[in-house]
């Protein structure tokens, strides 16, 4: 039932908590300078030949963890290859947890980042769920600040670039017993960045991938675990032989509901402008944008539901068009049109639809400071 009420989710009710200004968090990560930082044609060539996670910036925020000692040796170090020994627990059994988080440069030249405590309250979800360690909230977004302070050049102005923040954290132990291990590393690492997606606002044609799984009920899957994406390679290498860009998880049991995407959630909007996402089943990724855009939705008025999707409803529809459109979403994807749904037995093709392309405006006027921000979801980090 299409639904303009909610009861704000764990993680959005943490998200809603109000964070000290960056000012006052700035500082808790002291910046060691890189003697070598990039020459300038290499820092050039990376700001105007924009990709995706490809190039990184000169610094990364650091610290780590002992089960006796907790946090410490907090710093903003010089970016560069860690030393890690071949017997750390992550090589072995994954224990890692990540974060996709953005900073975007506002016309005025300030710098801005969107919802920094839900990214904080997930990464505790999931580092929950992988028994690695809790990080304060004040520590997770003095990091951005002081990490995106010392590398602010590199956060990239031109329309849909954003430098993109990749917090992580691993066990770093040397112990291949498999027990959670005692000393863990945290890092945010950025790299500036274009359109996930190079296609611009084109679309991506999806596959619906049947006898693979990316996560079970009780498993991991609601978590930012490496592993969950670990297990989205094979599929996704297979779509792309087909010649498509990601695949589309169904549920475990029944192989009939949509879930996610390889890394990203989903949406769907019916001809009657109502709009639907797959329920959070603890399975699929609570996302960040997913919750922003359900928040946008409502409060412009459309019925929105949280549900169980089943494919099959959502080939007919799209065949007699009661389905008007399909687009994925996330941090990195930010608003994607889906122009074709294949599998073995169907494929059908979607225009790209003005309801997409409303939200992913409306949506991305708030990050880059275009609109006024009633949330409360943009954060000054310069
Ligand atoms: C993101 O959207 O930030 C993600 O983490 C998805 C993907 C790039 C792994």
């Amino acid at each position: 039932m299409a639904s303009t009420q909610h009861t704000p989710t764990v993680l959005e009710a943490a998200a809603d908590q109000a964070l000290p200004a960056a000012d006052e968090l700035a500082g808790r990560f002291p910046l060691t300078p890189n003697p070598a930082p990039a020459p300038d044609r290499e820092y050039a060539g990376t700001m105007e030949e924009l990709s995706f996670g490809r190039k990184f910036t000169d610094h990364m925020a650091h610290m780590r963890w002992t089960r006796d000692g907790g946090w410490q040796d907090r710093g903003v170090v010089p970016y560069g290859p860690l030393a890690l020994p071949p017997g750390a627990s992550v090589l072995h059994y994954c224990q890692s947890v990540f974060e996709g988080i953005k900073a975007y440069r506002h016309a005025d030249g300030s710098v801005w980042t969107f919802r920094p405590g839900y990214n904080a309250a997930r990464i505790n979800h999931s580092a929950h769920r992988l028994a690695l360690p809790q990080i304060d909230r004040g520590d997770f977004v003095a990091s951005l600040v002081d990490y995106v302070r010392a590398d602010q050049k590199w956060v990239p102005g031109v329309d849909g670039s954003s430098l993109y923040l990749r917090p992580f954290m691993f066990a770093s132990e040397e112990f291949v017993g498999v027990h959670p291990a005692g000393v863990v590393d945290y890092y945010v690492i950025g790299s500036p960045s274009g359109p996930y997606f190079t296609g611009g606002f084109a679309g991506v044609p999806i596959w619906v991938v049947r006898g693979y799984h990316r996560a079970g009920p009780g498993g991991t899957g609601s978590a930012k675990a490496g592993g969950n994406y670990a297990a989205s390679l094979l599929p996704q290498v297979e779509a792309e032989r087909r010649g498509f860009s990601q695949v589309c998880f169904l549920d475990t049991y029944e192989e009939k509901y949509l879930e996610e995407l390889g890394g990203m959630n989903m949406f769907v909007v019916m001809a009657d402008g109502s709009v639907k996402t797959p329920e959070l089943s603890g399975v699929i990724l609570e996302g960040c944008t997913r919750s922003a855009i359900l928040r946008l939705l409502r409060d412009g008025g459309v019925g929105v539901s949280e549900e169980r999707i089943a494919l099959d409803e959502l080939v007919a529809g799209i065949r007699l068009g009661a389905v008007a459109e399909v687009f994925a979403c996330g941090t990195a994807a930010v608003v994607t049109p889906i122009s074709r749904l294949a599998s073995d037995d169907f494929d059908v093709e979607l225009p790209v639809g003005d309801v997409t392309r409303r939200i992913h405006e409306r949506l991305t006027d708030i990050q880059m400071g275009r609109a006024e921000d009633p949330y409360g979801w943009t954060y000054r980090l310069v």
